[in-house]
């Protein structure tokens, strides 16, 4: 089934109120669980539930209070940021219940994904899981301080060869974990002590931190509607961030007027190119929305 699902019920049935969750879910086949800000894991993660796949979105499951799933098959599918999936994914793994009999996660990325592979299998074995298949797979990289969207969009990343590749492993359920070599290992490493940035958490913020609206604000509400925490209000006709933040910029790339920059995050750079924003090709924005939107839980 292709849908996507909040908190147990499909999300197109889903009216103002809180859904109360189901216990324990239904057995599926494929239960493909993802978190996507501009839609490449999205992609990814409707490619790979196929025909009889069932989608369920993260900034929706987080609010399952009885989080409980069974299927013959569950993945995770999400971005990874610096080098490890965003907080909001490692705090839904860690309350969830996962019962299947193969556990897979895609983590998608645009230049390093280093240690994610490791990070996942740790994450798993943390509540006494193994996971059969990790890999990652290169696409545009959305983060907006290190680079122009422009050059990113024509730079050619192989996805259809890697992305038949995964499919083709995750449907012969081919047990594999990316190996992580001693490189990528000191990059990672490099990285952290550069940024100064937490470990675990490293990039979830406050959006009044890293993101403000400019005058081009028509006040469409978008950025809110797209945003997993819901961490913008209209204020005078004028969208204005408060709130928590995972970094995703799902707000920055999916505002229709440009209307959104980044305020940077030292030692990191400027924006080079504030002009410059994407949405993979694939999705649509209202599949952003109804995965990320938090109007349901935020009133
Ligand atoms: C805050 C942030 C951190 C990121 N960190 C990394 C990283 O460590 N390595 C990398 O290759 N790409 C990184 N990226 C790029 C994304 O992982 C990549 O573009 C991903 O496919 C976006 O997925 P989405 O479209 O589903 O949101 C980062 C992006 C953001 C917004
Ligand atoms: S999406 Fe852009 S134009 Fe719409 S309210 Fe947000 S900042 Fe303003
Ligand atoms: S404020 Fe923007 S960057 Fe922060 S979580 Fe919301 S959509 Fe993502």
């Amino acid at each position: 089934m292709l849908g996507v699902m909040c908190a147990g019920t499909v999300l197109s049935s889903c009216t103002g109120t809180k859904v109360k969750a189901e216990e324990p879910t239904e057995k599926y086949k494929r239960l493909i669980f993802f978190f996507s800000a501009t839609g490449n894991s999205l992609y990814i993660a409707k490619e790979l539930s196929g025909a009889e796949g069932t989608l369920m979105s993260i900034p929706q499951e987080i609010h399952n209070e009885h989080p409980v799933y069974e299927a013959e098959e569950i993945g995770i599918v999400c971005p990874i940021y610096c080098f490890i999936p965003p907080t909001i994914v490692q705090e839904f793994f860690a309350r969830s219940t996962f019962k299947a009999d193969y556990l897979f996660c895609v983590g998608t990325y645009g230049a390093n994904s280093t240690i994610f592979p490791e990070y996942v299998a740790q994450m798993a074995k943390d509540k006494g899981l193994e996971m059969n298949y990790i890999n990652t797979i290169k696409m545009v990289d959305t983060y907006l301080p290190y680079y122009d969207m422009e050059l990113q969009k024509a730079e050619d990343k192989q996805i259809p060869e890697n992305l038949a590749a995964i499919k083709a492993s995750v449907n012969s359920r081919e047990n594999f974990i990316r190996p992580v070599s001693e490189q990528e290992k000191m990059f990672c490493e490099g990285y952290y002590r550069f940024s100064g940035r937490d470990r675990v958490k490293p990039t979830f913020t406050r959006s009044e931190k890293i993101v403000f609206s400019t005058d081009d604000c028509i006040g469409c509400g978008i950025c809110n509607s797209v945003c997993p925490h819901g961490s913008w209000k209209i204020v005078n006709g004028k969208s204005v961030a408060e709130g928590d933040c995972e970094n995703c910029l799902a707000c920055v790339h999916n505002c229709p007027t440009k209307a959104i920059s980044i305020i940077p995050t030292p030692p990191e750079p400027e924006e080079p190119n504030r002009k410059s924003r994407y949405r993979n090709p694939n999705v649509r924005v209202g599949e952003i929305i109804l995965a990320n939107s938090q109007v349901n839980y935020n009133g």
